[in-house]
């Protein structure tokens, strides 16, 4: 059953100033590669963002969606901690989407405050300019998901969808779509299948296999190149 996680509060959203977020430091441990850059985690979020890159030998702007099977397998953090690594490279300006409108949680992981987003973006509300937020770590920006809309589906399915993924594109590197569970809700494939590949999370511990190769059966079917898996929840972490 879809979560409804951050839905429930229906206060409006206010519009964000694009630079709010460029003075406000992360410190949430979850952000490794900010707060433990030297960590074994960090250097996974190094490792993980040197095989995306070798499947890129020509730097052509990337779109990637990051989803799991089952919810809370880790794509929030995968999604910023891979965003920070990617954007050490020089000259890599990498953008985080938060593309999970049924419980977006990007803006509390790096610490500020929920604005609109992708979900007014969508529905014509909000510019690209005034929609995207610069954070304190160069070169990495966040498009937060913005007020639950009725039809999140429809949205992220929608011609404007395509759009907007390819303005994204002309800005940025890297576009990091960090996408619901795709085994409960529809929204991970349906962006799979625009995007230029897909990043599987999977929790070792808990998550049962035969749900791990369902959505990765899954995703390819419905037209998403799955570049790989990522794994959270290894002993040690
Ligand atoms: N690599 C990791 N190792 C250990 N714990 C992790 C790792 N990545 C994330 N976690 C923990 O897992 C929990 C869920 O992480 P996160 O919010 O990223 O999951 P999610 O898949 O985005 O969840 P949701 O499906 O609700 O969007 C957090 O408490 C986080 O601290
Ligand atoms: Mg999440």
């Amino acid at each position: 059953m879809p979560t409804t996680k951050n839905t429930t509060d229906n206060a409006p959203l206010q519009v964000a100033d694009p630079e709010e977020a460029r003075k406000t430091p992360i410190t949430s441990e979850d952000a490794v590669m900010v707060t433990h850059p030297r960590s074994p985690r960090a250097e996974q979020y190094r490792t993980l963002r040197n095989s995306i890159v070798a499947l890129n030998p020509e730097s052509a702007p990337r779109t990637v969606v990051i989803t799991s099977a089952l919810k809370g397998e880790g794509k929030t953090v995968t999604s910023i901690n891979l965003a920070m690594a990617l954007a050490e490279m020089p000259n890599t300006r990498v953008l985080i989407v938060d593309a999970n409108l049924h419980a977006p949680g990007a803006e509390e992981i790096i610490g500020m405050p929920r604005r609109q987003g992708l979900s007014e973006l969508l529905s014509g509300r909000l510019s690209l300019d005034q929609a995207v937020r610069s954070l304190s770590v160069a070169g990495v920006a966040i498009l937060g998901a913005g007020a639950a809309p009725k039809n999140p589906s429809e949205l992220l399915a929608s011609d404007r969808m395509k759009i907007v993924l390819s303005q994204l594109k002309q800005r940025f590197n890297y576009v990091l779509l960090d996408a619901p569970e795709a085994l409960a809700i529809s929204d991970a494939s349906l962006l799979g299948a625009i995007a230029d590949g897909v990043l599987l999370v999977v929790r070792l511990s808990t998550t049962p296999r035969q749900y791990v190769e369902q959505t990765h059966t899954m995703l390819e079917t419905l037209g998403g190149n799955v570049l790989g898996t990522c794994v959270t929840g290894v002993a040690g972490d």
